[in-house]
């Protein structure tokens, strides 16, 4: 009996011990933890005993080597510590530098915690498997990593609603796998990098209200993938490169609130572009006359910008437009009737220089 049950005994302990995490990985954990102050509900009260890779909350392990892989700490969640608490979280404190040392790290979210601060930690840029890079919603300051090309195996990098200053580091273009980038809400400043178009997985660029300034880099044409490119509240200025034909999934463009000029290309209007918001630039001269089958827009707002001329007789040939917005321009003469106009109402064409017909009540 006794022998069976010391054998039994270290057949546990090994197989525990094997697959608990390195005491470096919990040490590091540790570290995480104490630099951090999470208030309400009691998040990091998991953060316990000998195994961090069996019941540390947000906390998993690589199955097979029983390192730490991924950490996923979301501030808004369904999950029932949230449900229970009734709240969202909150969170202060910053990131601990010790967080380098986990050196097998995947992932790694702390998200929408609202309070954390301090810099993203250089060394980041050292962990070698890191694939997502998730910090939204929280206080960071300071740069982004100049050598954030290190992280060749990066597919998202989400730093967005925080208060990062500086450039967006040039050596971002070498993030060939970067699939989604968004960097929305932050205070950054500098030119968009000219050779953005290198990053050829890219599917979402959300870099929108920064100070960005120079113009929009027409190699972003060579992403074959982008489908959402949004760059508005900024202050880009130059033209919009006439770039869109070969753009085949892009599906929305903001680049609303900045200070672009010159005219609108005429590949934009004919393209799969169906969200398109150019409002509040300096764009000018006439509305392209080249709508047709091809043209479908939940969105297009056109409205405070230069625009003269007529409304283009081919808006009739558009396959679709929802919410159009032409007001607060330069335009003249009659408003065309026909399906596409016949629920738009005044606002979409008050304050030009002198449209006439319906909806407007000007007669022609
Ligand atoms: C377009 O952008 C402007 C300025 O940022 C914004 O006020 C407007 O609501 C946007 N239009 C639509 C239809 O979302």
């Amino acid at each position: 009996m006794e022998v069976g049950f010391c054998f039994w005994a270290v057949v546990l302990t090994v197989i525990t011990v094997v697959n608990a995490c390195p005491p470096s990985d919990r040490a590091a954990l540790l570290s995480i933890k104490a630099a951090l102050h999470e208030p309400h509900l009691g998040i990091f009260n998991s953060w316990t005993g000998p195994d961090c890779c069996h019941g540390w909350y947000g906390v998993s392990c690589d199955p097979y080597i029983h390192r730490v892989a991924d950490i996923n700490l979301r501030g808004e969640s369904e999950d029932p510590i949230f449900q229970r608490a009734h709240r969202v979280g909150y969170m202060t404190g910053s990131i601990s530098p010790a967080i380098c040392k986990l050196d097998r790290l995947s992932s790694l979210t702390i998200a929408d915690w609202k309070g954390i601060s301090g810099e993203i930690p250089k060394c980041i840029t050292s962990l070698p498997f890191l694939r997502t890079l998730d910090l939204i919603g929280n206080r960071f300051t300071g740069r982004i990593p100049g050598d954030i090309n290190r992280l060749k195996e990066l597919t998202v990098l989400n730093l967005a609603d925080n208060m990062l200053t500086g450039s967006i580091p040039p050596s971002i273009v070498k993030l060939t796998r970067l699939m989604h980038l968004d960097l929305r809400n932050n205070r950054l400043s500098g030119e968009l990098p000219s050779e953005m178009g290198k990053l050829k997985m890219m599917s979402r660029a959300l870099l929108s209200g920064n100070r960005l300034g120079g113009p929009v880099p027409v190699s972003l044409s060579n992403i074959y993938r982008l489908s959402d490119l949004d760059l508005s509240l900024n202050l880009l200025s130059g033209q919009i490169p006439d770039m869109f034909d070969k753009m085949p999934v892009l599906a929305s463009l903001n680049l609303d609130g900045n200070m672009i000029s010159g005219q609108i290309p005429r590949s934009l209007l004919n393209s799969g572009v169906s969200i398109c918001n150019l409002s509040r630039n300096a764009l000018e001269g006439r509305i392209p006359d080249v709508f047709g089958s091809k043209s479908y827009f939940t969105v297009l707002d056109l409205s405070h910008n230069r625009f003269s001329g007529p409304i283009p007789k081919s808006i009739s040939l558009a396959a679709y437009i929802g919410h159009l917005d032409l007001s607060h321009n330069n335009l003249c003469g009659p408003i065309p009737g026909g399906a596409p106009y016949d629920h738009l109402e005044a606002s979409s064409f008050v304050y030009n220089t002198c449209l006439c017909g319906k909806p407007l009540s000007k007669r022609c």
